[in-house]
């Protein structure tokens, strides 16, 4: 059923003949994240738009990405920065037109980038005309069937089915006017769909195809784990406390997350893709426990899924060590390849997330608590988290798999703290008064030019969250005439992946590693094939019958450079010889 308005003409992907149908695209590929509000402003209204992308497409291909994924550019009223999707098959006017969407996507694709639209099936925004309808109808209908609509509690069914508390905080029910309750998970203004009702599962394979025709290449599937929830202990549902008490739930049997059947949505989804030549790829957002995360990404379902272990590390060798080994050992089990992530449009940037005290207790975002103590009673070392920062996200380009680049992590961009209450627009911030500032700071404009207003991030001052005064020294034509600059950084990584990129296995060079603090790894020479016993020298590769190897440093004081030819390191050399402190190195041997 047509939710919004449709192109006429659906011309043939081009991504179907530029590429010759590669089935293997997105293995290896590296994925750069747009959050298009803020990317780039082409009418100077303050909110970065399509037209924008399409402007800085130039950029992209120097920087020298595979693929974009774009974060929702629907309509949408904003109450969770676009992931309250109105219309699924619709720009939001503010960002664009479909015809914008279009001409983006030729130039994405004339430019060899692949382009990864988000898709928001766990909830829609309560604008949805679905939702519209749901409201207008009775208590029963089939159109509130497509939600989650359950009566109250207490005398008058005034207090709600549950005391669950959504993912944002505060409560998840939220009651209508004619006394019943519906679920959300997220904030008010994110009704949860039932995913039992066929007539949604429908819609969402029309919402996959009109993108998929469209020559859309792949999709990023929010909140992937939690379509489908089980309420049939309604109306004696269980507590928050029971949910929080992890001995009462078998995995796979959370009453609204990672339910085993979510699977069976996304088999059918895979059925679609697969009829697409490539097929459509898809990349599961998932925050499970590390032993599901995996089915997520099975051959018959999305097949890949994100990895946020290193995301949610210390820079620590030993925990790093362990990440790599446990997602290269699922990986290999699912026939999928590993995502790397480090940062996105969630949560602390990574420059500053390793400035800051590690912090187990809430994802290692501490900084998202730091602002609320005045910035003063945590410390930030700003340079300790970018020299850990280019040192970490070197590490992630030398691994197997596909790597993910959240926007401006290539300019070192920190994530800003003391943003004034009137300018925060995160549901969190609101929804948690005084305990979780949220994810703002991680979501200002892009600057582009040092000393433009708005930092070239669009025609006119506006910024619809304050950039900076010094963001002018880490705007892009600044950094981009600095090699010592971290998109000089990531230009060159770039680069050199591209021509190193081998097949999907790793050998640990542990003997070699002069102390605890030290990972080093070489990369296999031909597709496909690892063989550990082999001699350096035996080896033929990409750079001319040389073998790639990556050497982290993680410790505070500097080691001996591994032997090799160095060809790439994250902070600048001290000495010859020498690894220094919390510095990566790429060497070919
Ligand atoms: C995902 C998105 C996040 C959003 C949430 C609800 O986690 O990445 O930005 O708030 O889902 O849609």
């Amino acid at each position: 059923m047509p939710m919004s308005e449709t192109s006429g003409v659906l011309a043939k992907s081009p991504a179907e003949t530029a590429w010759g149908g590669d089935p293997n695209w997105w293995r290896q590929a590296v994925v750069y994240q747009i959050y298009p509000r803020s990317f780039a402003d082409s009418d100077g209204d303050g909110l970065g738009d399509l037209p924008g992308v399409t402007s800085r497409v130039p950029y992209l291909q120097e920087l020298g990405v595979d693929a974009v994924w774009l974060s929702p550019f629907y309509p949408s009223a904003l109450a969770d920065g676009g992931y309250d999707v109105d219309d699924y098959r619709a720009v939001d006017p503010r960002l664009g037109t479909l015809a914008d969407f279009d001409e983006m996507l030729s130039a994405l694709h004339n430019a060899g980038i692949r382009v990864v639209v988000d898709i928001v099936p766990n909830h829609s925004s309560n604008r949805h005309k679905w939702f519209l309808e749901a409201l207008a109808a009775a208590p029963g209908s089939p159109e509130r069937e497509r939600y989650i609509f359950r009566d109250g509690k207490g005398a008058n069914g005034e207090l709600p089915p549950s005391d669950w508390v959504s993912t944002f905080g505060g409560p998840a029910w939220t009651r209508v006017p004619d006394g019943q309750w519906y679920l959300h998970t997220f904030a008010k203004e994110q009704p949860d769909w039932n995913w039992d009702n066929r007539e949604v599962q429908l819609d969402f394979l029309e919402t996959l195809k009109f993108w998929a025709d469209r020559g859309v290449d792949g999709f990023r599937i929010d909140v992937a784990s939690n379509l489908k929830k089980d309420l049939s202990l309604y109306p004696d549902l269980p507590t928050q406390e029971q949910l929080w008490d992890e001995t009462l739930w078998q995995p796979g049997r959370f009453p609204f997350a990672d339910r085993d059947e979510v699977f069976d949505v996304y088999r059918e989804w895979r059925e679609l893709f697969n009829q697409y030549n490539p097929p459509r790829t898809a990349v599961a957002e998932a925050w499970v426990k590390p032993e599901r995360q995996h089915l997520y990404a099975a051959p018959d379902g999305l097949g890949q899924v994100f990895n946020f272990d290193l995301l949610k590390s210390n820079f620590d060798s030993g925990e790093f060590r362990e990440v790599i080994d446990r997602n290269l050992l699922h990986a290999a089990q699912t026939g999928s390849s590993n995502t790397w992530v480090l940062s996105n449009h969630d949560v602390v940037r990574h420059a500053t997330r390793y400035g800051l005290p590690f912090d187990e207790t809430k994802d290692n975002q501490i900084a998202r608590k730091w602002d609320l103590a005045d910035g003063l009673t945590i410390p930030l070392d700003a340079e300790q988290g970018i020299r850990r920062a280019r040192a970490a996200t070197l590490l992630l380009f030398a691994l197997p798999g596909s790597t993910y680049i959240y926007q401006g992590e290539e300019l070192g961009l920190p994530s800003i703290t003391g943003i004034a209450a009137e300018d925060r627009q995160d549901p969190t911030y609101f929804r948690n008064a005084g305990v979780d500032v949220g994810r703002d700071g991680c979501r200002i404009p892009i600057p582009w030019v040092s000393n433009a207003p708005s930092f070239g991030f669009g025609t006119t001052s506006a910024s619809h969250l304050p950039q900076p005064r010094e963001w002018g020294n880490l705007a892009v034509d600044v950094e981009s005439t600095d090699p010592s600059s971290t998109l000089s950084l990531y230009r060159n990584a770039l680069a050199l992946r591209h021509k190193l990129q081998t097949g999907e296995a790793l050998e640990w060079l542990d003997a070699e590693a002069p102390n605890k603090n030290v990972l080093i790894f070489a990369r296999p020479s031909v597709v496909g094939s690892v063989e550990p016993s082999r001699g350096a020298n035996e080896t033929t590769g990409a750079a001319g019958g040389k073998r790639w190897v990556c050497a982290t440093n993680f410790g505070k004081t500097p080691v001996p450079m591994p032997a090799g030819e160095v060809i790439l390191t994250s902070s600048p050399l001290t000495g010859p010889a020498e690894l220094p402190a919390e510095t990566t190195a790429w060497l070919l041997r």
